[in-house]
Parts: C-alpha cells; structure tokens; sequence
C-alpha cells in the first residue's frame, strides 16, 4: 500500500526542491482534518479542526523544519541552531540527527515543557538553557548563525514558512475550497504568514475561489500584536506561545491586512478552559498554546463575528502528551487524583456508578 511520504516529495512542484535537494523526511504532513460537532454545535458554523499534533515530533513545525533541514543539508551545512519554546528544538533536533548532523538549541531555562525537553535530549541535541526568554535566545541564535558556521532554522528562515505553508494547501484539498476563517495561535507569527501564503497560492492557482480571514491568538500575557508594542516580560501557562517580540511581525500585518483578519488576546483560565473542550467534547488533546485557535474562536462566536454556517478552520499545533500536567489540573487549579481501589470488582462497579445487570 501507499504511504504519505512527506510534504517535500508531496508538494515537489510547489516547493523549491530540486533533483539536487536531499529530502530529509520523517513522513510529515497530512495530518487529519477533523469535523467537530461539539464545536459546531456550541457556535452554528462548521468548524474542522488541523490536527497539527498528528505530526512526526508531534507538532507543525516538522513541515517547515523538512525544508529547512533538506536546504541547509543541499547548502553543505554540518550544525543547524535555533532558538525555542520547545516545540522547534524537538523538531531540529529530531531532522538533524535523520539527516546525521548537529543541532545546537536555545531555549529559556525552566520555561520549556517537560516532554519537549526530552524530545530534544533523545535525539541527541546540544541544549543549552540561556537564562532569558525566548527573544533573549532568537537574538542570540541569529547573532550566532551570521558569525558562526551554523545554519538558522528558525521561521526568520524562509524555508520554513515555505515549508509550512503546504498545510493550507492539504485544507483546500479537503474541504474543495478554502474555509471562511482560519483561527491559529500565534507566537512568532510564522504559522500565520504560512497559511496566509499558502492559501494565497491556491488562490492564484485558481483551486480555491477565497482567501479565509486569518484570526491569530496570543496569550494575554504576551499579546504584542495586540497591542502594539514589544511585551519586555511576557507570561502565560502557553509556554509555546511565550513571546513578546515577534520574529514575523511585519509579514503577520500584512497577512492581517491582505485577508481582512483580526489579532485577538485570550486570557489564561480562557486557553486551560478551551483546552478541556477540546479534550472532553472533541476527543483531541493539545497543548495549551494550541487551544487558544478554540479559544479565539468561542470568543469571536460569542461576539457574534462568526456567521451561522460560515466554514470555519481551526489549527492546533501541538500534542497534548508534550505537556500533560494541565490536563491534571481542574478549573480552579487544583489537582485531579484519579480514584484508588483495592483489587475488588464490586468496589470498582460501585465507584463507576453500576448496578448488577447485563449491558
Ligand atoms: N503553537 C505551538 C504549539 C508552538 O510551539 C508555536 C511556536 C506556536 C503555536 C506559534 O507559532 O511562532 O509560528 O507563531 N513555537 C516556537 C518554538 C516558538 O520554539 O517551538 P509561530
């Protein structure tokens, strides 16, 4: 049978690879596009849900790093660096070392989930915790790519954005046409230039007849797009999304401007409560920084800028199992201990809430 075989050898006659390109792959893209009722009953459209945590390291970021990785490889690069929240360094590291080269990663020190953490240490990264943020460790990757033989793959890095836009181009295939809104969350403002382009090319292409309305999301704790200015000390439990000087800005406004879109802030207790509707009504599990695209859209719906009806795509870009420890966690913060019972069947019946009787 036929396997996907990843975005390069997929999107071949849409991306810059060549006969020279060596296509480091580890089969990404493709990833489910989900209908969700619960979603679309909670808000009149039709909302699908991108499944970006199905992907090879568990987030999107491995449709830009094949392509950044398979560049830097054909430029003769022997070390890539980038800086993180996480999910890219899982995701450099993982390429490299398919590809057989080193990856250097930067990444904030105790602000990075713990699944993330390790993904980078088994697959054999140099991680190096830089005490600063995010921004602090993009300045210093990119001081370091321009004086040092290491090649930048972060999204500043156009081959990443290439890389990710092809999953606007899987949407359009799906649903025969692009959606009305396209909610995403937004950190760097990357993913969002992705799509956007992405969506831009099928349209000039004539596949589809729309561009969607690009709505991005950032934490309200870090929201410079928001609001307009540079956020010197951004928080928020979306530790992916942790940034308060995004690398894409001035592409993001023009992506905002070209699809008629709109930048919103979600508070904290707002991301974790999407998160769980997600999980619970849904059954799709993500990080936070991912539920903030269900926050943003419950929001919106709620002040009524989504029509009934209107085709609605949501983006979540990372699995759940890389950072668990919302999940058990109820709405006030306390910790959720599952039930414990000795080994006896009538104890677990009563718990569960059984009476005698066949099913
Ligand atoms: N969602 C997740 C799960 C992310 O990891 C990121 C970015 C974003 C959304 C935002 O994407 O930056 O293109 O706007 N994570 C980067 C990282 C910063 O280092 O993993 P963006």
């Amino acid at each position: 049978a036929k396997q996907w075989r990843g975005v390069l050898h997929e999107y071949a006659d849409r991306l810059d690879v060549t006969a020279k390109t060596p296509i480091i792959s580890l089969g990404e893209g493709g990833t489910p596009l989900i209908y969700a009722s619960a979603l679309s009953a909670r808000t009149g459209a039709k909302v699908w849900v991108k499944y970006e945590g199905m992907n090879p390291t568990g987030s999107f970021k491995d449709r830009g790093m094949t392509m950044a990785v398979s560049k830097a490889v054909e430029a003769g690069a022997k070390a890539v660096i980038c800086a993180s929240t996480g999910n890219t360094s899982a995701s450099a590291a993982a390429y490299a070392t398919h590809a057989g080269i080193t990856a250097a990663v930067l990444v904030p020190e105790g602000k990075i989930a713990m699944g993330k953490l390790a993904q980078a240490i088994a697959h054999n990264a140099q991680l190096i915790q830089v005490q600063g943020n995010f921004d602090d460790c993009l300045d210093m990757a990119r001081e370091l790519a321009a004086n040092y033989p290491v090649h930048l793959v972060n999204s500043v890095n156009n081959d990443r954005i290439e890389g990710q836009k092809t999953a606007a181009f899987e949407i359009v295939e799906v649903l025969e046409d692009a959606p009305d809104f396209h909610f995403i969350p937004v950190g760097n403002a990357g993913n969002y230039t992705a799509y956007t382009r992405g969506y831009t090319e099928e349209l000039e292409r004539g596949i589809s007849t729309k561009l969607p309305r690009m709505f991005g999301f950032q934490a309200a704790g870090s929201a410079p797009l928001v609001t307009g200015h540079i956020v010197k000390h951004p928080e928020t439990v979306a530790s992916a999304i942790r940034i308060g000087n995004p690398a894409s800005w001035e592409l993001a406004l023009a992506a905002r401007e070209a699809t008629d879109g709109y930048f919103g802030a979600i508070e904290d207790a707002k991301i974790l409560e999407a998160q769980r509707i997600l999980s619970q009504e849904v059954g799709i599990f993500v990080e936070p920084a991912s539920a903030i695209s269900v926050a943003g859209l419950l929001e919106r719906s709620e002040a009524g800028q989504v029509p009934a009806d209107a085709t609605v795509v949501l983006t979540v870009t990372g699995h759940g199992l890389k950072d668990p420890q919302w999940a058990l966690r109820n709405a006030d913060g306390g910790d959720i201990t599952p039930t414990i019972v000795p080994v006896d069947v009538t104890e677990v019946a009563s718990v569960l809430g059984l009476a005698k009787g066949s099913a």
